[in-house]
């Protein structure tokens, strides 16, 4: 019988496509897809470091798989992902799951096939972490589960040490994939019939800024877009120390890019976006969305933003809620700061009391949903293209988004999931759109 795997992903974008990645090795080593985790004979942890709670996530869900490994001893449980590439973290897992059968890192995930093998022969642990990432391996084919969308790596790490990320010290330093390697998988998905193309990167603007690809991100965009077929194309993340108008032309040029950037703005004080190491102003912000809107008024922004990070002050809080107010988000992702160790911001002083992060955050997320409801009530009436891409089981309904990443519910007696298909809005309900096909 063939053996089964289950891959359990925290964390970003980038991560679950890297957990694609691992399913497309795991399918070369011979294993297929089981349907519930009791069914595996390998289960992978994809694992996230970012804030405090995606690694409480992991430690919890490892955790319950003990009583698992007692019933099943051949049972293979394997630990990746950014969490084991951070420093220390592996000694803690090492120490705290004496179970965990192979460890790999977010460098050299690509391993994990000569890990298994190992493994397998030499009945004890087996662990391999990269203290430093080597070149970009081309070699593995993602085994896709997120048909029409795919993603699409073009940088791998980041150079920035925004002060409280932990990202350049487990992903390591910038690296830009090749245009030609781009551009043929971007191909080929599309001939295989991907609607969706999402360029992934940590800062998609400073592609090939170390000279290595002879192309900047505004070309390498034109160039995906130039692509023929009809499909979308999106790109993330943006940085505004970066973002630029050769971007914006680019997106103008072309209809099938979404007009819809994520742009992460973390905070409206330039007090703080100094302190955060973010090398913009809140000025330098605020031109960039107006001139995003000059050239494509109907374009919308999404943003990422911290609360309670260190000294931040109940008015540099203000100036967050006044810039939000502002540039009216189409949506935004908030975070309350966590100490990441070994960063900058972990070691200042004035941090910040939990109870002041929780207030800040409560009244963050509640401005930030007034201004998302606001939003879906301005679709009422109006004729969207959403791109199908599920069915809603228990709502009898399909699902899809709109390119500002609106999603939007109907009904259809047939298969819609990778159609265009235009919907009449008839009703907003907080985040959700729901509508009729109209031809
Ligand atoms: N490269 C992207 C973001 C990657 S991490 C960028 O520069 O925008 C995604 C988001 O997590 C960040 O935008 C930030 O808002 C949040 N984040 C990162 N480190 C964090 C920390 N220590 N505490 C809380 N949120 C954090
Ligand atoms: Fe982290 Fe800053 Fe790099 Fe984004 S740009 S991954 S926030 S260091
Ligand atoms: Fe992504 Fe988390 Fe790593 S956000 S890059 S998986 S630390």
């Amino acid at each position: 019988m063939q053996e089964k795997y289950h891959i359990v992903t925290y964390g970003c974008q980038m991560n679950v496509h890297e957990s694609e990645k691992i399913a497309g090795i795991l399918r070369r080593v011979g294993y297929e897809q089981a349907s519930t985790i009791e069914e595996a004979d390998i289960i992978v942890f994809n694992t996230c470091c970012i804030r405090e709670n995606a690694e409480n996530h992991a430690f919890g869900n490892i955790g319950a798989l003990k009583k698992m490994k007692k019933q099943n001893p051949r049972l293979i449980i394997a630990v990746g992902g950014c969490m084991t590439q951070e420093k220390g973290k592996t000694e803690i897992l090492k120490n705290k799951f004496p179970f965990i059968d192979i460890m790999f890192g977010a460098l050299n995930f690509e391993d994990l096939e000569t890990l298994i093998a190992r493994k397998k022969q030499e009945k004890k642990r087996v662990i391999e972490i990269l203290e430093e990432a080597r070149g970009i391996v081309e070699d593995v084919e993602p085994y896709r589960t997120s048909y029409p969308n795919a993603w699409v790596n073009i940088t791998y790490g980041c150079n920035n040490f925004c002060s409280y990320c932990i990202v350049p010290y487990v992903r390591g330093r910038e690296r830009s994939r090749k245009p030609e390697y781009i551009l043929s998988e971007v191909r080929s998905l599309v001939e295989q019939g991907y609607k969706e193309i999402t360029l992934l990167g940590q800062n998609v603007n400073s592609y090939g800024a170390d000279g290595s690809t002879g192309m900047t991100f505004a070309e390498l965009l034109d160039a995906v877009a130039s692509i023929e077929g009809k499909f979308r194309v999106r790109f993330m993340t943006s940085h505004p120390k970066d973002f630029n108008e050769d971007v914006v032309k680019v997106m103008e040029k072309h209809r099938k890019i979404c007009r819809l950037v994520h742009l992460p703005v973390q905070s409206g004080s330039n007090e703080i976006l100094r302190e955060m190491n973010r090398r913009y102003t809140r000025e330098k912000y605020l031109g960039e969305i107006k001139m995003l809107r000059s050239r494509l008024p109907e374009a919308e922004a999404t943003t990422d933003i911290i609360v309670g990070f260190p000294g931040e002050t109940e008015e540099d809080y203000l100036q967050t809620e006044a810039l939000v107010k502002e540039v009216d988000f189409a949506s935004a992702f908030t975070f309350v700061y966590s100490p990441r160790q070994g960063t900058r911001a972990a070691k200042m002083e004035n941090q910040i009391p939990e109870s002041v992060q929780k207030d800040r955050i409560m009244r963050l997320v509640e401005l930030v949903n007034s201004l998302t409801r606001k939003k879906s009530e301005t679709y009422l009436g109006k004729t969207v293209e959403i791109l199908c891409e599920d069915y809603d089981e228990k709502k009898g309904l399909y699902l899809g988004r709109d390119e500002f990443g609106r999603m939007g519910y109907f009904k259809s007696e047939t298969d819609k999931i990778g159609e265009f298909v235009h919907l009449k809005i008839t009703k907003a309900n907080g985040i959700s759109l729901y509508g009729e096909i109209v031809e």
